[in-house]
């Protein structure tokens, strides 16, 4: 197949080669077997695990999800089996499918994070680290709070510190338009190698519980985000989330500045959603 578009071609993310620019979302391809189903992951250029804890939670009350006019929303509590569990289960069966495995975590305490980085950092078939640093229903969840950038600063301090070298670590930051400069700048300087921007936005569900709202809604404010820390921050390498959904999708935030992109509720709604976008940036017939 003819590549047409640069946009398909092999990317450097944080010194990893990835074979296209298109990474599937933390928590929108379930374990990657589901998603599977549907089509190789290695036609991807990597997927992002469901942020794994050091123990196991069980997740939040239904209804988990409920349909906006233009986007999701969502509660999920960030269910998942614990790490003894992903590094039995998971983690294997991902490894073998010839996809960049970044491993997406979240923690109660810097104690946490650090011992997750370092027993993940030891683990094969780990790409790179992914901090979650921007969870939009963490109040009341027992995550560690990183409402303020300098604590989300920490938490990649720690994280950083702990993992072996060689295994990158991207963070993701919230798009709050007035201080997404400040986030990313404060995770670079700790050390990330790599800033996502971003994650779902704090919402709430009808009945008030604190919520993500992702999905086309929110793709515009991530563009802005990708675009302002770009030009504040030039040297810094920058991945794309927020209601990216194809391949016009992926074109706008790759020339907004962004070296690669996530697709997380297109995924939802659409399981074949970033394989679609890689193979029509590739020029598919
Ligand atoms: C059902 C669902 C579960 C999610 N779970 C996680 C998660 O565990 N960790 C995380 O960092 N982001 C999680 N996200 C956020 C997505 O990874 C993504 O950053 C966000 O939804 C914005 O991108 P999108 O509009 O393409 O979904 C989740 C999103 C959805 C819709």
């Amino acid at each position: 197949m003819t590549v047409t578009d640069p946009g398909a071609a092999a990317v450097e993310l944080a010194g990893l080669t990835l074979a296209n620019p298109v990474l599937v979302a933390s928590g929108c391809g379930g374990t990657g077997r589901e998603l599977a189903a549907y089509g190789p992951l290695a036609d991807l250029g990597g997927f992002v695990t469901r942020s794994i804890s050091l123990n196991a939670r069980p997740g939040g009350p239904l209804p988990r999800i409920v349909e906006t006019p233009s986007g999701l929303l969502h509660a999920v509590g960030m269910q998942n089996p614990g790490l003894d569990h992903f590094l039995a289960t998971e983690l294997p069966w991902l490894a073998q499918q010839g996809t960049r495995v970044v491993v997406s975590i979240v923690g109660g305490s810097l104690g946490e994070y650090a011992e997750l980085a370092r027993r993940l950092g030891r683990s094969p078939g780990v790409s790179a680290i992914e901090v979650n640093l921007s969870s939009p229903d963490a109040p009341g969840t027992g995550v560690f709070d990183v409402r303020e950038p300098f604590h989300a600063a920490s938490v990649v301090a720690a994280v950083h510190r702990d993992l072996p070298r060689g295994i990158p670590v991207l963070a993701k930051i919230r798009t709050d338009v007035v201080r997404v400069v400040e986030s990313a700048r404060g995770v670079l300087d700790a050390g990330a190698d790599a800033v996502v921007v971003g994650n779902a936005l704090p919402a709430a569900m009808p009945d008030g519980r604190p919520a993500g709202l992702s999905g086309p809604a929110v793709r515009p404010l991530a563009l802005r985000c990708v675009t302002e820390v770009r030009e504040q921050l030039p040297e810094a390498q920058l991945v794309g989330a927020g209601g990216i959904a194809c391949a016009d999708d992926v074109r706008s935030f790759l020339a907004a500045g962004a070296v690669a992109v996530q697709i997380g509720t297109a995924l939802l709604h659409d399981p074949t959603a970033a394989a679609r976008a890689v193979a029509d940036l590739r020029g598919a017939p």
